[in-house]
């Protein structure tokens, strides 16, 4: 069976196939963030409106990557949440739209889930239970997965996600947006612990995480010794230590609490290098294993979709006839 997944949440529109024998035929992915980069951020209206321009040429590129015509399609899955309305609304309209011009069912998808179930597009995939890591611009959660669909959310932001830190103190050392994987490039020039961040909520009983005072305490440093490169280093340097030393103190304490010895990391932030050798490093000392998407498929992308949506569409999830979306959907 083939299921065709269509994402468009956020600043990228991606289309993909995924096929439950032979995995993944195509992924087109169009990155709109050279259009938002001049405004410092997304800006929702510019999105929407270039996901209307890009998705159904997407599509049809899809197709002929995939060697695929309309009737090879078993099903037109899109994300329906969490995400920006009008974004969502491009999405299921062009995929609700498709579907029924094709007679075919559409499967509404949870945008988180997919992120979380991107690893399974590797061939290193981890088998049921496990840990999962979710970090990403609008989230950052610890998610107990019991099996397909069991999940239980056991700890998450408070406030900023892990990515929206990225961004924020990226901009207020002058980096443009999306500033987390340039924050994280001028991170490896630092000196590590010229600057010591604080571990907000290092000491709380519970899983939950706060992100917004690091960039407080990034606006204070820099505000006093932003004077040269090697400083904007140094302060970039302590900034990512403190976020993956967080992310690790609290992802040790679910695995303990979980017993679990398999995590997964997702989403955006997940891209990043310091996270992903710390973590490796921290669970071959639990004689555990680590689990990720390819870098590529970190960020938001059309495969991801895809493959949720055929794990939905076998598990009999469909949409009605009219153009819904969920902005906030919780996993
Ligand atoms: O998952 P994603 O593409 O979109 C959401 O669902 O939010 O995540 C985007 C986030 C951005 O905040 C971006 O700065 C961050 O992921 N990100 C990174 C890295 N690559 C992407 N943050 C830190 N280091 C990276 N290498
Ligand atoms: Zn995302």
């Amino acid at each position: 069976m083939k299921v065709l997944g269509i994402e468009s949440s956020c600043d990228e529109t991606g289309v993909a196939i995924y096929d439950d024998e032979k995995g993944l035929l195509c992924n087109q992915l169009y990155s709109q963030i050279k259009l938002h980069a001049e405004y410092g951020g997304v800006v929702p209206e510019l999105a929407s409106r270039d996901h209307i321009r890009m998705a159904v040429r997407l599509v049809k590129a899809a197709l002929k990557e995939a060697d695929c015509t309309k009737d090879d399609i078993d099903a037109v899955a899109y994300t329906a949440g969490p995400g920006l309305i009008g974004a969502l609304m491009v999405g299921a309209t062009v995929a609700r739209t498709i579907a029924y011009a094709w007679n075919k069912p559409a499967v509404p998808v949870n945008h988180m889930e997919g992120h979380m179930l991107a690893p399974m597009l590797e061939e290193n995939k981890p088998e049921f239970p496990f840990l999962a890591l979710l970090v990403s611009g609008g989230h950052t959660m610890i998610i107990d997965v019991a099996a397909p669909g069991q999940y239980r959310i056991i700890g998450q932001s408070v406030d900023d996600a892990a990515g929206e830190a990225f961004d924020k103190t990226a901009k207020l050392l002058g980096i443009a947006y999306p500033g987390g994987p340039l924050l994280s490039a001028l991170a490896q020039k630092g000196v590590k612990d010229r600057f010591v961040f604080p571990r907000p909520m290092y000491n709380s009983p519970n899983l939950d995480f706060s992100f917004s005072g690091l960039k407080t305490f990034a606006a204070n440093t820099i505000a006093e010794h932003n004077t040269c490169e090697q400083d904007r280093a140094d302060i970039a340097r302590a900034f990512e230590d403190a976020v993956v030393d967080i992310l690790k103190i609290k992802v040790k304490k679910a695995l303990k609490q979980t017993g679990y010895r398999r995590l997964v990391i997702a989403g955006g932030v997940s891209a990043n290098r310091t996270l992903r050798s710390e973590m490796e490093k921290m669970m071959q000392n639990l004689k555990g294993e680590v689990f990720y998407p390819r870098i590529s498929f970190c960020t938001d992308n059309g495969a991801m979709i895809a493959y949720a949506g055929m794990f939905r569409f076998k598990q009999g999830a469909r949409s009605g006839l009219e153009i819904k979306v969920t902005p906030r959907w919780p996993l």
